[in-house]
């Protein structure tokens, strides 16, 4: 279940929200925007299958924001890649353009700067969102990453 948790400016817990639909609306009144997009097969499992499945929701993200690119990252425990992907996830960062992933599987954690410290948004299979662009913001998926997500790009250099 989707879950937000705030962290003051001291890294200290201060409030848990659970539930797709607070956690929605919590988001909102920052300008990210999150929600769920029902679990589909994934026919043969290449990124055309997943596009072909996701047609209707991906479209209807077309009609607002101009996406150029969708790729697909997938990283599962022992990856060898993922120690030096981790360095460049976990740098705080922002992007000129919106940054959009839709967890197809497994899970990890955005990092969102607010005023007072930082959001940890739990991202899980069938969860997306859309961070705006100059959101402050940085990822994680621990030390035994599980995740596969769709990453859409409105410029074509994004990560
Ligand atoms: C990205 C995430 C890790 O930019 O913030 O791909
Ligand atoms: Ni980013």
């Amino acid at each position: 279940m989707a879950a937000l948790v705030h962290f003051d400016a001291q890294g200290r817990w201060s409030r848990t929200l659970s539930g797709e639909a607070a956690v929605g609306v919590a988001l909102r009144g920052l300008g990210l925007s999150f929600g769920r997009w029902p679990r589909r097969e994934l026919g043969d499992g290449s990124l055309d299958a997943v596009l072909a499945a996701y047609g209707p929701e991906l479209d209807a993200l077309k009609a607002q924001l101009s996406i150029r690119s969708v790729d697909r990252v997938s990283v599962k425990p022992g990856n060898p890649d993922w120690p030096a992907l981790r360095q460049r996830f976990l740098g705080e960062h922002t992007h000129a353009d919106a940054e959009i992933r839709y967890f197809l599987g497994g899970s990890g954690l955005f990092y969102i700067r607010v005023a007072d410290g930082h959001l940890a948004l739990l991202c899980e299979a069938g969860d997306w969102i859309i961070v705006p662009a100059g959101v402050r913001h940085f990822f994680d998926a621990g030390e035994r990453p599980d995740f596969d997500a769709l990453r859409l790009f409105s410029i074509p250099q994004g990560w």
